[in-house]
């Protein structure tokens, strides 16, 4: 792993290649709970979606410990059925969730079958008071971050909701929830994970200081990902 200086106001940690950043990124993450919960007795942990994580979930199976102390939450939900395969909780679910003993009441899922409106407001009444210990986020080809996307809301103001209705997404499916940047913000620490070349473009903006979602959530963030996302080789 290398660490580039700290551009855009976030620190840059290149894996060579994505299971060295799969093997990296789980291990901190279990670092991250088990400071917490021996200092606070519970690990408050906002997950990302998309597929990017889903390796690092899997993988914190076989490494994570002290699985009654941990709580999760959503950045954000694609307004689907909650059995859907394309719903970010299933993901979770499938790859790491049904394998480890993390107390149901403690996996707090975004109601998104409500319909974007209805979810939105029924999360804010679930999301904890206290700021979170740690926000997992991926990125976007457009730069955008949960389902904070260019050219619409993001949320930045903390007059704002703590959790946004998304309608016309340009991500499918359209209708989306998201939790908006200023909660995001409520961290602690803040990764975001990008993999592939797919992703050089919009960290290559972000880089330029670009006006885009993810750069303005990740504000004092650390960015871990492989050599082939990297924009500047
Ligand atoms: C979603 C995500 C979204 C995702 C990025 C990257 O529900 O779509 O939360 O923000 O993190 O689009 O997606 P990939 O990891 O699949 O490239």
């Amino acid at each position: 792993m290398s660490t580039e200086p700290i551009v855009g106001a976030a620190s840059w940690h290149i894996h060579p290649e994505a299971q060295a950043l799969t093997r990296h990124l789980a291990r901190a993450i279990v670092r991250m709970a088990d400071a917490a919960i021996t200092a606070r007795g519970a690990f408050h942990l906002v997950l990302a979606g998309g597929n990017t994580p889903r390796a690092v979930y899997a993988a914190l199976v076989s490494r994570g410990r002290r699985w009654d102390a941990w709580h999760l939450y959503h950045g954000d939900e694609r307004c689907l059925p909650p059995q859907n395969p394309q719903r970010n909780s299933r993901m979770a679910e499938s790859v790491w969730l049904q394998h480890v003993p993390i107390p149901r009441a403690q996996i707090h899922d975004i109601p998104a079958e409500m319909g974007a409106e209805a979810a939105a407001a029924t999360y804010a009444t679930i999301l904890p008071p206290q700021r979170f210990d740690l926000v997992l986020l991926g990125i976007g080809e457009d730069g955008h971050t949960a389902s904070l996307f260019p050219g619409q809301q993001w949320g930045l103001d903390p007059t704002t909701p703590a959790v946004l209705a998304v309608h016309n997404a340009p991500k499918a499916p359209a209708e989306r929830v998201s939790l908006s940047a200023w909660r995001l913000q409520q961290s602690r620490e803040i990764f975001f994970i990008a993999a592939g070349s797919g992703k050089r473009d919009a960290l290559a903006a972000w880089r330029r200081g670009e006006e885009i979602p993810a750069a303005r959530v990740g504000v004092g963030a650390t960015v871990w990902l492989d050599a082939a996302a990297w924009p500047e080789t």
